[in-house]
């Protein structure tokens, strides 16, 4: 038996090796740069009136200097200075302010609470009583139930993937071809994936700390999970675990994450083509489009399949070539209960998670509502991300009812892929096998066209994007806001005005205002809100004029808190002049002057908050209802963070407050 570190690496650096930019038939605008940069330019000259008119057609209070005395309006500036860049083995924050570390990868919180081996050598029964791996996502409610207490509550935190470092020597045990062998590594690894679910605390030191208590939960790639929504129960979703179509078990590459104001949490199924593989030399649309080789990312789970200690094809159902005579006697469709938002209830831990199939099948980043208004419709925004796939938006059949909550909204109502036109304006185009005719060749039911939601995007001639990640919506104007995180593969010749950079190496965040601000809108008005890019670069590059106190890469994370500061978090594999590590930076778009953008008069306004340790993502934000605390992901740190010395490297959350205790950020 031989031991090697398998390939397994940050899925981001995988897609980098991805191929080309679309599958999709949609035309490319070919607009160049400079028609949608001189249109911003002409609206900075003096017709302000005109951008303002573009938001105002929303419906909107848009403008920080808006009149109706929008939230925003009254807001004050960000109080704190622009950190430098770091490539410290450490965390970077603003002076005033405190950090602490809290539920490290390997912490024990449930069951028989036990302790972490920084050796690699907890088993996989402990894995699944310990926080797992690569935080990501996350959100945090108040303790007790809807309350806005800040000192006690739910941390639940998405684990998007595993690496090496979560086994004993150096690495995983494996054949020849760098599979694994062992059986208990193989569960380990499916047990650090999944959600936790973490009640947490603070003390009278104002340090804060794990309760346990009943609410501490994990979730993992192996928990039962019901489906439901129309492709639950279609003939897609059969398998010999459930010939109904109705179950499956586990989660996996869990990364941006969604709420409900029923709450409970959305976990967000992204790169499920990394952990499934075939070996069909013509494999169906609903693998192929979605990515599946016969290797995967080189987790490989299903090689240790027929293992004496193997439970109802528990590694079986990883490889999904077909091997028996239907549907119900194999793993054939495994893949397709996987690539979904999958609900939990964080206040029930007996509540089995549900994949809500309604929302669509792709690789999930983010799910989050917008504005959620009583008596209308909720629409959730969800980007796909991979080069050249889609922004979508999914709304509820029914209204919002605060006084009778219906919890399973998210069983009906209208999954929509987004058109975006050269002129500024787009079209929510609706992925509705009964009422649109444009899907009726291709597809044989709604089941059909959700399990293949790229494939039905594709024939509806949607805009393909530079990687759509975390989308958030501005609390005071409704609109929103998606960050598309890069995409090296769009050639020079393949730019269009939503995507207007090729290469992009930087990524960039795009805004959108629903017409007439209503959730349930066909049609929407966008612009681009910042330009990632390195300080350095050529102003045709640096269009938002970044310096060395704001620039990044790769936007990811994304998230407006309450009070209408925009949290941007970064995972980044391009230069930048400061040689710094990932970050978290921050900006109050109502406070800014003219089309509200971040350009070359108005950058200084978007500050660096927080830098993260050596090889790290920033990942997952969230605060407690007084502004007083945050939380803050770090993912794959590549030193030694956060034990030190020679400690192998362990995803973590940061708590952030001021030293004065007053409201951060602010
Ligand atoms: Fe898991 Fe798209 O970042
Ligand atoms: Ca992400
Ligand atoms: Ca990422």
């Amino acid at each position: 038996m031989t031991r090697n570190r398998p390939t397994i690496t940050d899925p981001d650096a995988i897609k980098e090796m991805e191929g080309s930019l679309s599958n999709s038939s949609s035309p490319h605008f070919n607009q160049i740069l400079e028609a949608r940069v001189s249109r911003r330019d002409t609206l900075r000259g003096g017709l302000g009136l005109a951008a303002t008119t573009i938001f105002a057609g929303a419906g909107l209070s848009a403008c920080g200097g808006d009149s109706n005395g929008g939230a925003n309006a009254a807001t004050p500036g960000l109080s704190f200075n622009s950190i430098a860049g770091s490539s410290a083995d450490s965390v970077s924050i603003p002076d005033g302010y405190r950090m602490q570390v809290l539920i490290p990868w390997g912490t024990p919180f449930t069951g028989s609470f036990p302790a972490y081996a920084g050796d690699g050598s907890n088993t996989a029964a402990e894995q699944a009583q310990q926080i797992g791996a690569n935080h990501d996502g996350m959100t945090f409610f108040p303790l007790p139930e809807r309350s806005e207490s800040a000192t006690r509550g739910l941390l639940v935190i998405n684990h998007e993937y595993s690496n090496p470092t979560l086994f004993a020597g150096d690495g995983r045990a494996t054949d020849m071809n760098g599979a694994p062998t062992d059986a208990d590594e193989v569960r380990k690894d499916i047990n650090a994936h999944g959600v936790s679910v973490v009640e947490i605390a603070q003390g009278t030191d104002r340090n804060w700390g794990v309760i346990q208590g009943g609410f501490n939960r994990r979730i993992t790639a192996a928990t039962p999970m019901s489906l439901s929504g129309p492709a639950a129960g279609s003939e897609f979703m059969v398998t010999a675990y459930d010939n109904s179509g109705m179950t499956t078990r586990g989660t996996v590459n869990n990364c941006g994450r969604g709420f409900t104001p029923w709450g409970t949490y959305l976990a967000c199924e992204e790169n499920i083509q990394g952990y499934f593989i075939t070996t069909e030399a013509n494999p169906p649309r609903d693998k192929a489009r979605y990515g599946l080789t016969d290797t995967g990312f080189g987790y490989l789970w299903s090689n240790v399949a027929g293992d004496p200690s193997e439970v109802n094809g528990e590694f079986a159902r990883f490889d999904t070539t077909p091997s028996g005579p239907d549907a119900a006697s194999d793993y054939r469709n495994e893949a397709s209960t996987f690539g979904w938002l999958v609900e939990i209830d964080p206040f029930n831990p007996a509540a089995t998670p549900v994949k809500r199939t309604a929302m669509g099948r792709f690789r999930h980043e983010g799910a989050e509502p917008g504005r959620i208004v009583d008596g209308r419709p909720i629409a959730f925004y969800m980007g796909d991300d991979a080069r050249g796939e889609y922004m979508y938006k999914f709304v509820t059949a029914e209204a919002w009812d605060p006084a009778q909550p219906n919890t399973n909204m998210l069983d009906n109502g209208t999954l929509y892929v987004a058109r975006l036109d050269a002129d500024g304006s787009g079209e929510w185009l609706p992925l509705d096998y009964d009422s649109n005719p444009a899907l009726a060749s291709d597809f044989v039911s709604q089941a059909d066209v959700l399990v293949n939601t790229r494939t039905a995007a594709d024939v509806l001639g949607a805009t393909p994007m530079d990687r759509p990640e975390w989308s958030t919506t501005d609390p005071s104007t409704g609109e929103i806001y998606f960050t598309l995180t890069n995409n090296t593969n769009r050639g020079p010749d393949q730019t269009d005005a939503a995507n207007p950079r090729g290469p992009n190496t930087h990524g960039h965040v795009i805004r959108l205002a629903e017409n007439d601000d209503n959730p349930a809108a066909t049609g929407f008005v966008w612009d681009i809100f910042v330009f990632g890019s390195n300080a350095n670069a050529d102003p045709s590059f640096n269009i938002s004029g970044l310096t060395l106190d704001n620039e990044f890469g790769s936007p990811d994370g994304l998230w407006f808190d309450k009070r209408g500061v925009l949290w941007i978090q970064t995972d980044n594999g391009a230069p930048l002049d400061s040689d710094t590590n990932d970050q978290m930076l921050a900006v109050v778009p109502a406070q800014l002057n003219g089309d509200r953008t971040v350009n070359p008069d108005t950058q200084a306004s978007l500050k660096r908050f927080f830098v993260g340790p050596v090889g790290c993502e920033v990942t997952g934000v969230e605060m407690t209802p007084d502004y007083r605390t945050m939380f803050v992901n770090i993912q794959h740190p590549g030193g030694n963070w956060p034990d030190g010395g020679s400690a192998r490297p362990r995803s973590a959350t940061v708590i952030i407050s001021r030293e004065d205790d007053g409201e951060i950020a602010l």
